[in-house]
């Protein structure tokens, strides 16, 4: 890996992609991200440019560039680049036009992003540009890695002028790249219904990605992708952009009409206007974008390489999830301290290693319409109190983990009797209540202290290896009485800021406490929550037939194995479809896996799974974890859903192969297997194969027929030595 500066070019490159860039007349122009290149005179490249309306560079008059063509690393608005700026700044005045020219550079290590989570590890390249009418400077950081094939971005504007400005977008990155017929892909979804893969035509003019919910959302991921218009999981360039944010985001990608594409993205400039006084600086959220020129899989592998390694929180890489046995589904709202008992002891000697009490646990909670805030055990329903619960779990050799919701107060709570002002309101105006529920203006210095200690007395008290964060509303009013009038549109990165201050707080005084991230399920699966939280659970739907799909759709950009999923009872709580409690773990084996039913309503045979299934998933979680990830068949486009996970020595890994209906007359699945190396024998369990890699992976093999809804096979493939 290298960063080098040659003349008016730099260069950022490890042994696959090259990031260029080039100082021209003072505009810093993007020149080429993509396959590597040389270090060439990259200028023969690049020195005509369509002549366009506008507007040359002033400096530079002698070539047709002009900044409406040019590609640029960090357009502005009203400069003559009509397209969409990434940084757009208000000035004392009221104008809205800034200027912002190269004025050095300095190459470092990559350093963390103050208050905001961001990728470990990298070399970074930081360019400045100076604005000099106003002093007011922006870094733009650039981090290449030598291990994937990704480029970490985020930006920072200091004011270095007198005067107060106002900052209307700051995004995370700009990339200008020619057209070439691109195809966009996205995740969007609802509740229970995350992450569905929604492809489609890069048409003229912007599309834009975003959530206005305050997180993540269910509704779109801070993920997008541009694929060349023949791409395949296997073949293809693909550019695929992915926020490390959590909060409300934007992403853009504009094709205009000179035939460039211009792909943006950062918190959402839509009701944000950020006062940046003197001396202060404001600094965005990074944005990872990685190069695959070998489909859409690879750029999966790339970003899970890059996820596991500089993302997740070190202290839980090689660590195997435990296996945990949740209460909701087990018994929602509807339990006392005898049934929680109950519960627990059937989990004894199963080969699960953790009880999590789920919501109902504290205040006067028995349903969602009451005592959030309240974070102290109901002993009227668990009269043994936590101590109880926890001494119970350890008698079964089980560990203790616990839900909670810290952002959120219930109207009907002694907390909010007694602070009513904490909750998120805008004067005069009744709040917009959702699952009956409020948020807590953690911008309130009190309320955030409050929670700070509430939690930390929690974490202290009890023995209590693991933490359910939950989050079940999106947020509204965006208004904080802490905050002076001019300041509002602060608030929604203002809280996110907030969040993150909480989290790391906790998760910084209780390291050996494993925090899993939960939003209604999969409301903020994001690579934000994914730096504190080593795993997320990935959606309220439990139906292992959706969840194919979903975890399918979470695979483009996040590793599964960061993702949970749980074995739950049938008929199904969501959907009542009823499928076989092998096929419901083996979906469950897909990330970090659980059960979350009551145990003792299970029949003999099924409890009797309980122990193999858990024995298995100890096996084959660390491949899962450390293995690279290859998706065989889509189950958006077909009636089956396949991957296959193999380890990194390409010796041993487990392929999932899933048949949703059967269709007695249809011709049988041909499955390719990939990821294993060429000349190596393998055996594929259960189909009893013995064959060398490259006759698995490119004459395949036919899955013989099974008569079965519904049903799966998670099947072990090792090589013969
Ligand atoms: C959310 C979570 C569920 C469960 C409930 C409890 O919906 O996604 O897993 O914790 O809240 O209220």
């Amino acid at each position: 890996m290298a960063i080098c500066a040659k003349g008016n070019y730099f260069f950022l490159e490890n042994e696959c992609v090259s990031y260029v860039m080039e100082n021209k007349g003072g505009v810093l122009a993007h020149v080429y991200y993509g396959a590597k290149i040389s270090h060439d005179n990259v200028g023969q490249c690049t020195a005509f440019y369509p002549l366009s309306f506008c507007c040359p560079i002033e400096s530079d008059e002698s070539e047709w560039a002009n900044l409406d063509t040019l590609k640029c690393e960090c357009p502005t608005a009203h400069s003559g680049d009509f397209r969409e700026p990434s940084v757009v700044i208000k000035s004392a005045n009221g104008s809205r036009r800034t200027d912002f020219r190269f004025s050095g550079y300095e190459i470092s290590q990559k350093c963390k992003i103050d208050g905001l989570p961001s990728l470990r590890g990298g070399e970074t390249l930081i360019i400045s540009l100076v604005d000099s009418v106003q002093n007011i400077e922006i870094k733009q950081f650039y981090t290449i890695y030598d291990d994937c094939n990704a480029i970490a971005r985020h930006n920072e504007i200091i004011n270095h002028g007198d005067s107060d400005v106002q900052i209307l977008k700051l995004s995370s990155f700009c990339l200008d790249i020619d057209d070439n017929g691109y195809k966009l892909i996205s995740l969007f979804g609802k509740h229970s219904n995350e992450a569905q893969i929604f492809v489609e035509d890069l048409g003229r003019g912007v599309r834009v990605f975003e959530s206005n919910c305050g997180i993540t959302s269910h509704k779109q991921n801070p993920f997008m992708a541009l694929a060349d218009k023949n791409y395949t999981e296997y073949s293809g360039n693909i550019y695929g952009i992915n926020l490390i944010y959590s909060g409300s985001f934007k992403l853009s990608a504009e094709l205009n009409n000179l035939n460039n594409v211009r792909l943006t993205g950062g918190i959402n400039d839509n009701d944000f206007a950020w006062t940046l006084e003197p001396k202060k600086s404001l600094v965005s959220p990074e944005a990872i974008i990685v190069f695959s020129d070998c489909g859409l899989n690879n750029m999966s592998v790339q970003f899970s390489a890059l996820y596991k390694k500089y993302l997740l929180p070190e202290k839980s890489l090689g660590k195997i999830s435990p296996i945990v046995l949740n209460s909701w589904e087990a018994a929602f709202f509807d339990y006392d301290e005898v049934k929680l008992k109950q519960i627990i002891r059937s989990a004894a000697s199963t080969g699960i290693d953790t009880f999590v009490l789920d919501d109902g646990w504290f205040g006067a909670r028995n349903s969602d319409k009451c005592a959030l805030g309240d974070w102290f055990v109901n002993t009227d329903k668990i009269k043994c109190g936590l101590s109880g619960i926890i001494n119970e779990c350890k008698d079964s050799g089980l560990k203790f983990g616990i839900w909670i919701e810290p952002e959120m107060i219930s109207e009907d709570s002694a907390l909010f009797a007694a602070h009513p002002d904490w909750r998120v309101e805008t004067p005069n105006y009744k709040p917009a209540i959702s699952r009956n529920q409020y948020l807590i203006d953690l911008i309130n210095d009190d309320a955030f202290e409050y929670l700070k200690h509430v939690f930390y007395d929690l974490l202290h008290s009890y023995d209590i290896s693991y933490v359910k964060w939950d989050m079940n509303r999106y947020i509204t009013e965006n208004y904080s009485a802490a905050l002076q009038s001019g300041r509002q549109q602060e608030f929604n990165h203002r809280y996110t800021l907030r969040l993150y201050e909480l989290i790391d707080h906790l998760t910084s005084c209780f390291p050996d406490v494993l925090f899993e991230g939960c939003a209604g399920g999969g409301g903020r699966v994001d690579g934000g929550m994914l730096y504190y939280f080593p795993q997320i659970w990935a959606s309220d739907s439990t139906d292992a037939n959706e969840r194919t799909k979903i975890m399918y759709g979470w695979s483009l950009c996040y590793p599964l194995s960061a993702l949970s999923g749980h074995v739950s009872k049938c008929p199904n709580n969501q959907n009542m479809r009823t499928i076989t409690f092998s096929t419901r773990a083996d979906i469950a084996m897909l990330g970090a896996f659980g059960y979350e039913l009551d145990l003792n309503e299970l029949s003999k045979s099924e409890k009797d799974l309980i122990f193999e299934q858990c024995q298995l998933f100890k096996k084959i979680y660390h491949i899962v974890k450390n293995g690279d990830l290859y998706r065989l068949i889509n189950p958006f486009t077909t009636d089956y859903f396949s991957v296959m996970v193999m380890n990194k020595q390409k010796t041993e890994g487990y392929l999932w192969f899933y048949q949703r209906l059967v269709d007695y007359g249809k011709t049988p699945i041909r499955l390719k297997l990939k990821g294993l190396a060429k000349e190596r024998l393998y055996f594929v369990e259960h189909f009893n194969l013995s064959l060398s890699g490259d006759t698995l992976m490119n004459l395949g093999f036919t899955v013989p027929a099974f008569y079965e809804d519904f049903k799966s096979v998670l099947i072990n493939i090792k090589e013969i030595i």
